[in-house]
């Protein structure tokens, strides 16, 4: 392959997402995957420590989803899913229930945005359907949900959408308690914000209809992290005030927290559950919003204003439901969830010893995530080391997208312990070399 002329032709058509096209190097042209490493075009390869935007949980190309993806795709590709139904949906809601005790209804959407977009009109609709109008919603500060005008809603203080203000409604801003290995000030923290939470369920809690958070594991405002101890209490104080509580699980699900899910971290169920990115293998864009058996029944009626007009062309696609029924066997077959506790558990030694460099602030480890800060005078997404880590880490082969001064790790499930320590050198080498 031409590898000058794809990206020249590139250049001149695509347009790439959250990239400032004026600045950015080349875009690496990719043409395979093999377990945790891309191929490019010229030959070299690339250890995929992001999981592809956290989608790729059993390794790139896996044959298995493949096959089940052709196999589908040989039989049935996509039929509306209003009025019509097919075995894959009803199968893959089936094995969805049976991993999240407490809910009983699968609704699908096409990717976390619009998961998460339906179940804020769900929240809404379920306290009008009962009687009920409920203006308000509640997120904590750093929570990132998608890029459609619900989800950027509920993460405006993430700083990404300034330019949108204007297409943007208003959703209460709650402080989150960021914590870290060995933070001593973390009850403290966790105490102020669940007084914060009362002081605003007291307040609003009447007229709010839902809070959505990322359980334990804020991911693009830099892999924030909060103790599933605090999750249950503001779980519990939600259920109290009869706020629905949203779990947005897009990236926290399918075990990257060393769970399944990372709610059953905090021992509760949540009224719905948004889960997309690791739903299908990282192979194909379907999303689920599962929800409280009560929840779906304040939306059945004998008039259609009481139901949940909402659908997307490809809700349910057969294709997607095949590569997630697929998924969620390997999940099982490749006891993934004790891989991640191995995977964390290298994660821990690594940032025990990063831990004692001068540059490295706040290590953090949760499942298969691993994250620190580096000392940087002007932290932030912005933060001008961004590109500088980025461009350093693709030299060596190694895929990293640093948010802002944040270096994190969430490799694929598959990768084997020996690329995990090559991609931990390279962090301890950047650490020294940027930490400033
Ligand atoms: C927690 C969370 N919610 C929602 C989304 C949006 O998902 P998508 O990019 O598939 O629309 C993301 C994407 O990164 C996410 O991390």
């Amino acid at each position: 392959m031409d590898v000058m002329n794809l990206i020249t032709r590139d250049r001149r058509v695509s347009w790439h997402p959250f990239t400032q096209e004026a600045q950015a190097p080349p875009p690496v042209p990719i043409v395979a995957g093999r377990g945790a490493w891309l191929i490019g075009a010229d030959g070299r390869e690339y250890l995929d420590l992001i999981s592809s935007w956290w989608v790729t949980l059993h390794g790139h190309a896996h044959p298995e989803i493949a096959r089940a993806i052709a196999k589908q795709a040989e039989t049935l590709e996509q039929v509306i899913f209003a009025g019509f139904t097919h075995e894959p949906a009803v199968r893959l809601a089936e094995e969805l229930l049976a991993r999240l005790p407490g809910l009983s209804r699968v609704f699908y959407a096409d990717d976390g945005s619009t998961a998460v977009e339906a179940a804020l009109k769900m929240a809404c609709q379920f306290h009008l359907n009962r009687g009920h109008r409920r203006h308000r919603f509640a997120a904590f500060e750093g929570g990132y949900h998608g890029d459609t005008a619900g989800a950027m809603s509920a993460g405006r203080s993430t700083g990404f959408f300034d330019a949108f203000e204007s297409m943007l409604f208003q959703v209460d801003r709650l402080p989150y308690p960021a914590t870290w290995e060995g933070d001593d000030e973390v009850e403290g923290r966790d105490s102020a914000c669940l007084q914060a939470l009362d002081d605003y369920l007291a307040e609003h809690g009447a007229d709010c209809a839902a809070l959505l958070a990322e359980p334990l594991v804020q991911g693009a405002s830099g892999m924030r992290m909060s103790r599933p101890v605090f999750l249950r209490r503001v779980m519990e104080r939600c259920r109290r005030a009869g706020v629905l509580f949203i779990a947005d699980e897009v990236m926290t699900g399918f075990g990257r927290t060393g769970t399944l899910f990372a709610c059953e971290q905090a021992g509760l169920t949540p009224d719905l559950i948004c889960l997309s990115k690791g739903l299908t293998g990282g192979f194909l864009p379907l999303s689920a919003v599962v929800a409280r058996e009560e929840i779906y029944q304040a939306f059945l009626g004998d008039s259609f204003h009481t139901a949940f007009a909402h659908g997307h062309s490809f809700t349910a696609n057969p294709l997607g439901c095949a590569a997630a029924l697929a998924s969620l066997e390997l999940l099982r077959q490749n006891d993934s969830l004790r891989r991640v506790g191995e995977i964390e558990a290298l994660h821990r030694r690594w940032l025990a010893e990063l831990a004692g460099f001068p540059g490295v602030l706040r290590p953090r480890v949760r499942g298969a995530i691993a994250a620190f800060d580096l000392r940087d005078p002007n932290p932030g997404y912005h933060a001008a080391v961004g590109p500088k880590l980025r461009a350093f880490f693709l030299e060596r082969g190694l895929v990293v997208r640093p948010l802002g001064e944040t270096v994190y790790l969430s490799p694929p499930f598959c990768i084997t312990d020996a690329d995990l320590h090559r991609a931990w050198e390279a962090m301890a080498e950047a650490a020294q070399r940027f930490g400033g």
